[in-house]
């Protein structure tokens, strides 16, 4: 398959996950393109606006048609998904019908992170299906690279 791996990244953790995410797949022989979500003004996180309204991406306006599987993954901002993530999602073009896998990282307290990135794609015509919290507070231990490696495969035996 086809796999597109969108994630945003402040501090480093769901860019190790997502590489992760994206190693698992390559080496099951799938075609993965890894995309980091780079604002074009790297700001302090609390000075985006929340809602990721006037937020400028590096690379705007992403199409998906020809991917067969996305995965978007998000650091937790106020128990929500990170800004920039919402700026991404609202902006993805080629959402209809395409079969998602959500997941983010945060120290213990995600909110409606995943269910908030889940509506805006949903709205859209995505299709969602697994998703996975990872807790950021130590180094990502083996349990919790095991934890990735299955939710990536999984992710693609429940294609929604
Ligand atoms: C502005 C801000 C708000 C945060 N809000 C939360 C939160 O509500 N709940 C939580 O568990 N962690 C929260 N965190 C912690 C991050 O979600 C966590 O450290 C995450 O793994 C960082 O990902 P990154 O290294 O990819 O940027 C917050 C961090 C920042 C910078």
């Amino acid at each position: 398959m086809k796999i597109f791996v969108a994630f945003y990244s402040k501090s480093g953790t769901t860019k190790r996950v997502a590489e992760e995410i994206a190693g698992v797949l390559t080496k099951k022989k799938h075609a993965v393109k890894l995309h980091e979500i780079v604002p074009v003004e790297n700001l302090k996180a609390a000075r985006y606006p929340k809602d990721g309204k006037g937020i400028r991406l590096a690379e705007p306006i992403l199409e998906l048609a020809s991917f067969d599987f996305v995965f978007v993954g998000t650091p937790v901002w106020g128990f929500c998904p990170a800004s920039p993530t919402l700026t991404f999602l609202r902006q993805l073009k080629g959402v209809k019908g395409k079969p998602f896998a959500l997941f983010s990282t945060c120290t213990g307290l995600p909110g409606t992170t995943i269910k908030r990135m889940a509506n805006i794609l949903a709205t859209k015509g995505a299709k969602i299906g697994e998703s996975l919290t990872v807790k950021s507070i130590f180094e990502l231990d083996r349990d919790a690279v095991n934890s990735i490696r299955k939710f990536a495969e999984n992710a693609l035996l429940k294609v929604p």
